[in-house]
């Protein structure tokens, strides 16, 4: 096989967006930061050294990482970061994956801007493209987010203050924010395309706080993959996409339009927004085809461009629930759906936005006096102060002993009802679900409105999992199994769990070690909304966690 080298090195850049200067943590100077492409198979070497005071680790998204944890990079998870001025060698191999993922910072909020895309070549042609129809080019689609203020202080300061979230300012595609935004006219992505052509379109949610629906005015979009992983093709006018999720589309240039100026407009604009006062704005790129004339008039902001049609409403349930449900794993005999059939075990476990009594001597600013936090079955996770990964490898986790409780402590109606009368106390610590290598495992995941129903995306290291049912309201344990499918769910790395609703998920814990589970929100793992998920080694040599690289970091 090949060993495929990068070098990544941490450091600020001055960046122009907004009608401002501002500095960004970025990968090589680049943002949003460089893109790896390898191809299935390949060995990866990435070595990543830190220029700057602020610690740092890289985490390689819904990369599986077989017996490679170290590689994996959730600070105090798999990792102690790598501080000023080390360097650490991520090297994994990448097998039996293809598709689009995402690399993304794994240190407090530096995601914000230290993200980029994985892209893995696939050893076999498409199953997907028709031969009259090849793919003529790639088009990247990565979403993220502008703040304005240092994105470095605000876990701190959540955390300090309980105060809510920080908002960003503004979204972007491929870090520009598009025309709507002061300043931002000549900051619009532009995708050129020429008639009667098929593109592929990478679309990557690296925002850290929003699921976002994408459309593109007049076009319709073909879902050929999901989380680096083949779905059964399905065409559709918008798509919705979570943070940490992925979603490769196919697009025929098929629309030429009548003045050669003319553009389609493409823009994302997010799901949720009413509850708490997220940035509830659009950002927006143009497809151009390529023929004579210019877009680029001088204007620093063009409040006349119209969204695009197609595009779902903020707020639009029915989208993104016809849409999610839409998803299917290919289940081809080449590509097949090993979804586990029958379970060892199941852990029914509440995924919740919590207040939490102010310390006394401490004034909080969340809402009514109270702290912010969040919590799985009451468990609010703090990260410990070493790697759970590796006191995981020298001590040993043993099964259950450490304790992640497998269903809610309390039995309330998690959905509706009267936020007053619910449990709400949460125990702060690191508690892990443990299993043996093998079990066939299922979690499902039960949103819950203590403080209000958020479409929560949940996401799982180290292993993809199938999305074998999805409900509104309480999940029912003696009913809702029935309705499984066990046939062609989708396997992905990274769930929206409907809001108001459940997600079951089923996982083959094959790979040995700690896994983060978290919501791919950013505050809200803050908050501790995670756990970790721990895979002890199986009997054989190859069902076994590799010792630690010699440069591993420090504590
Ligand atoms: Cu994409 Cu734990 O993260």
């Amino acid at each position: 096989s090949v060993t495929r080298r990068f070098r990544f090195n941490l450091e600020w850049k001055k960046v122009n967006r907004l009608c401002t200067t501002k500095r960004l943590l970025t990968v090589n100077g680049q943002f949003p930061g460089p893109t790896i492409t390898v191809n299935e198979g390949d060995d990866v070497e990435i070595k990543v050294t830190n220029r700057v005071a602020n610690n740092t680790t890289i985490h390689w998204h819904g990369i599986k990482q077989k017996r490679t944890g170290w590689a994996d990079g959730p600070a105090y998870v798999t990792q102690c970061p790598i501080g000023r001025g080390q360097s650490y060698t991520y090297k994994f191999t990448v097998a039996e994956q293809r598709g689009t993922l995402l690399w993304h910072a794994h240190y407090s909020w530096q995601r914000a801007s230290v993200y980029g895309a994985f892209i893995i070549n696939p050893r076999l042609p498409y199953p997907f493209i028709a031969p009259n129809r090849p793919i003529h080019a790639e088009i990247p689609i990565i979403f993220g987010e502008l703040w304005d203020k240092e994105v470095d202080d605000f876990e701190a300061t959540m955390l300090a203050t309980g105060a809510g979230a920080a908002i960003s300012v503004a979204y972007t595609i491929n870090g520009l924010p598009g025309p709507l935004y002061p300043c931002s006219a000549k900051d619009t992505y532009t995708a050129t395309v020429e008639y009667g052509k098929t593109y592929m379109i990478r679309v990557i949610n690296a925002a850290l706080g929003d699921e976002l629906f994408f459309s593109i005015a007049k076009h319709t979009l073909t879902v050929v993959e999901v989380d680096a992983v083949y779905t059964k093709p399905f065409t559709t006018t918008a798509i919705m996409i979570a943070p940490g999720q992925t979603t490769t589309l196919l697009l025929t240039a098929d629309q030429l339009p009548s003045d050669p100026t003319a553009t389609f407009v493409m823009a994302a604009t997010p799901y949720v927004t009413s509850i708490f006062p997220f940035d509830n704005s659009t950002t927006m790129g143009y497809l151009k085809y390529n023929t004579t004339g210019t877009i680029s008039k001088d204007r620093t902001r063009d409040l006349s461009v119209k969204l695009p049609e197609n595009l779902p409403k903020m707020e639009d349930t029915k989208f993104a629930t016809t849409f999610t449900n839409r998803i299917k794993s290919l289940a081809s005999s080449q590509y097949p759906c090993n979804v586990p059939k029958t379970i060892d075990r199941r852990v029914i476990t509440t995924i919740s936005l919590n207040l939490q009594d102010c310390p006394q001597n401490k004034t909080c600013t969340g809402y009514d006096g109270k702290m912010f936090m969040a919590s799985m079955n009451n468990q609010s996770f703090l990260r410990p102060s070493t790697s759970i990964l590796e006191t995981h490898y020298r001590t040993g986790l043993g099964t259950g002993s450490s304790g992640f409780p497998e269903r809610p402590l309390n039995k309330f109606d998690y959905t509706g009802g009267n936020a007053s009368t619910m449990n709400t106390n949460m125990e702060f610590g690191s508690r892990v679900i443990v299993v043996p290598y093998g079990t066939k495992i299922e979690i499902v995941l039960q949103g819950t409105n203590l403080l209000a129903p958020e479409n929560h995306p949940i996401h799982i290291h180290g292993h993809n999992f199938y999305v074998v049912g999805t409900g509104f309201g309480n999940f029912d344990e003696s009913r809702d199994p029935k309705g499984y499918n066990l046939v062609d769910p989708p396997e992905r790395n990274t769930v929206g769990v409907p809001m108001g609703g459940w997600a079951a998920i089923r996982i083959e814990a094959d790979n040995p070690g700690v896994w983060f589970v978290h919501c791919h929100f950013e505050p809200h793992t803050s908050w501790g909304l995670a756990t970790g998920f721990v895979v002890q080694d199986g009997p054989l040599p190859s069902q076994r966690l590799l010792p630690p690289p010699k440069d591993l970091p420090a504590c």
